[in-house]
């Protein structure tokens, strides 16, 4: 069983005509995608706007008519996935790379639906390294700072490289502090000069699509 595709293709259900859809980046919400690509087809008439590049080509690939915040405000609804959630349904993400463009739509939506197979549940946050995306300049000494909070920071490469992100930033994953507490590490990280955004998505989640112990798609609220 393809858990990924049972939540990802539930979440189509919350699509409907004329809505302004937030579209997510990964391999879960990829069946979500797919499904609205198939709803389009067959006459729902929506718009998205992309979290990430990848996700602006799959939506070109799968005929989703895209937007942009040239032209509306707001979102009716962002639907996403998660590295890991936990049961006050903040979350960790940035597995991908596309946390800030992720985290200024989920902000911008009225509804945001987080989808996620059972493994990305977990009863306290941190089994994940946290993405962090900083500006290059000065990356050494933000390290420094991310540090001297309690994180443990480390660069993502990519083939020995920096990793870059679609908005030509760094990452860097954390291992943070065991007792952390998820709203308050992400405002305090947020406050480091170098730091653009973080990978902690805290009291932003309405809706976890997830499974049960039978496989069955549920809802956490
Ligand atoms: C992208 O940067 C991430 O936030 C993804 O939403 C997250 O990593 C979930 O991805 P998968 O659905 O591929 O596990």
């Amino acid at each position: 069983m393809n858990e990924k595709k049972l939540v990802g293709e539930k979440a189509a259900e919350f699509v409907k005509d004329g809505m302004i859809v937030g579209l997510g980046t990964g391999s879960t919400v990829y069946y979500t995608l797919e499904k609205i690509g198939q709803m389009v087809k067959e006459g729902l008439q929506i718009k998205g706007i992309p979290t990430s590049m990848a996700t602006e080509k799959l939506a070109h690939e799968f005929g989703i008519p895209l937007t942009s915040f040239k032209e509306v405000t707001y979102l009716d609804v962002a639907i996403d996935g998660a590295d890991e959630v936990d049961p006050d349904l903040n979350l960790i993400k940035g597995g991908g790379g596309a946390l800030l463009r992720e985290k200024i739509i989920a902000a911008a939506a009225n509804t945001f639906i987080v989808v996620a197979d059972s493994s990305k549940l977990s009863a306290k946050l941190g089994s994940f390294r946290l993405p962090v995306e900083v500006i290059p300049f000065g990356y050494e000494r933000t390290a420094m700072q991310i540090s001297s909070i309690g994180c443990v920071p480390e660069m993502r490469l990519s083939n020995g490289n920096p990793y870059i992100t679609d908005n030509h930033n760094y990452i860097f994953d954390c291992e943070i502090p065991e007792n952390s507490q998820p709203h308050k590490l992400e405002t305090v990280l947020n406050m480091i000069p170098g730091v653009v955004e973080n990978g902690l998505f805290t009291k932003m989640a309405d809706v976890i699509i997830t499974l049960d112990a039978n496989k069955k798609t549920v809802l956490m609220k």
